[in-house]
């Protein structure tokens, strides 16, 4: 097995990404770095300082002042913004709204790009996210591209929703996925797309440990 290498997993929110990046990371030993987080953080930042999510010049005006780390506790990864840690804040609906559409400007993406990259120049990683074959890593010695209907992806958060106690609309979560899809996939710099070398893996079908064997046998492949 090579000293250091990355696994790159990109795909559409909802797709399992985070759930068996985790466990593959777990099982490898290396750390996982949610990249999503890492937006989310700067989309926190970008509410709590009022910004328009169409402002793009005070979006980028706010990359001067956000600084944005991440920390391992217990391998868990930790998302710090200018020395809080905003973990536990960054997974409501009003955040991922903004995400979606801050993840769009430049100064966003090349703030966050150069962590990542920093994070797997130093160890073995798995990282998920949208654009890290293609864009991040693009030497990374495994890619995957982990995919799954619109259905069964607004099924998955829906079940997750109504475990919460949460009231809560099949058809309008199916509608929000769908259009969030369109947004990363259609957006300037970086969209979510499948780099040519990626395999791609569709979990609709799949459990979790299917998915996650299929990962590690591909991995084993990749990198012995
Ligand atoms: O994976 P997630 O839902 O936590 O991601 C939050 C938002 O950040 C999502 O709209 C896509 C964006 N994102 C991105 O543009 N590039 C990444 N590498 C990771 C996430």
């Amino acid at each position: 097995m090579k000293s250091i290498y990355s696994v790159a997993i990109d795909g559409p929110a909802g797709a399992g990404k985070s759930t068996i990046a985790k466990s593959v990371s777990k099982e490898l030993g290396v750390i996982y770095v949610d990249t999503g987080a890492m937006y989310r953080a700067m989309a926190l930042y970008l509410i709590r300082e009022g910004v328009d999510a169409d402002d793009a010049e005070a979006i980028s005006k706010k990359c001067e002042t956000a600084d944005i780390s991440i920390d391992f506790i217990d391998g868990v990864q930790q998302v710090i913004l200018n020395g809080e840690n905003v973990s536990g804040l960054i997974r409501t609906e009003e955040v991922s709204a903004m995400a979606s559409r801050s993840s769009a400007n430049p100064d966003v993406r090349a703030k966050l790009v150069e962590l990542q990259r920093k994070l797997a120049a130093e160890k073995s990683v798995v990282m998920d996210g949208r654009d890290i074959g293609t864009v991040v890593l693009p030497q990374a010695e495994v890619k995957i591209y982990l995919t799954a209907s619109s259905a069964v992806r607004a099924k998955r958060r829906y079940d997750e929703l109504v475990a919460k106690g949460e009231q809560c609309d099949l058809a309008q979560i199916e509608a929000d996925i769908i259009e969030r899809d369109r947004r990363d996939m259609t957006r300037e710099i970086s969209p979510l797309k499948q780099a040519d070398d990626a395999v791609l893996v569709d979990t609709s079908d799949l459990g979790i440990e299917e998915v996650k064997n299929e990962l590690l046998s591909i991995i084993k492949e990749k990198v012995g």
